[in-house]
């Protein structure tokens, strides 16, 4: 399988708009501490979460390619089929089938609220965040509507509330909050 290191090189080789890096990093955290939790392969999970977004910056003004494209850019290279079917279950190319599909769903746009849950915080930090605290950013459909509500309770299929899918999200993230700088 792609080594870590062999996934970040892409991801860096890719994608210019630091954010974006960032983004990608904290997918992967996320997709580990969800993978752990639920038995699952931590590495696998964490490089679909690496790479879902690495034709983003190519398929910006074409949607539909988006993950298609991903897909092709890895085809030579040793990624196992379920982390591809993720990457095109989040584009929307295919159904939410296995655990992993949902995950990645919910977990992409959860990092969204809470970068901006951080950045309006009085701590400025992931680490001054709580579950409460995003939980109530939540609901206020107008902060940070970009992050897309409905996606975010899908963590339902996995079997989490929200309290708890925000309190695992915001524990992977302050673990990576050197490289995402908050
Ligand atoms: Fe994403």
């Amino acid at each position: 399988m792609l080594s870590r290191q062999e996934a970040l090189d892409l991801v860096n080789a890719n994608l210019t708009k630091k954010n974006l890096v960032k983004h990608t990093l904290a997918v992967e955290a996320i997709m580990r501490a969800i993978a752990a939790r639920f038995g699952e392969s931590e590495d696998l999970w964490g490089l679909a979460g690496l790479l879902h977004d690495l034709d983003y910056e190519q398929t910006m003004n074409s949607p539909e390619r988006h993950g298609r494209l991903t897909i092709e850019m890895l085809e030579a290279l040793d990624v196992p089929a379920e982390a591809k079917d993720a990457i095109l279950a989040h584009a929307g190319h295919r159904a939410r089938n296995s655990l992993m599909d949902k995950a990645i769903c919910c977990i992409d746009p959860v990092t969204g609220l809470i970068v901006a849950s951080a950045l309006m915080h009085p701590s400025k930090s992931i680490a001054g965040l709580d579950a409460d605290f995003v939980g109530k950013r939540f609901k206020e459909k107008r902060f940070a509507a970009g992050a897309n509500r409905e996606a975010i309770a899908g963590c339902s299929e996995l079997g989490l509330d929200l309290h708890e899918f925000f309190f695992v999200s915001i524990e992977a993230m302050s673990g990576i909050s050197r490289e995402l700088e908050l």
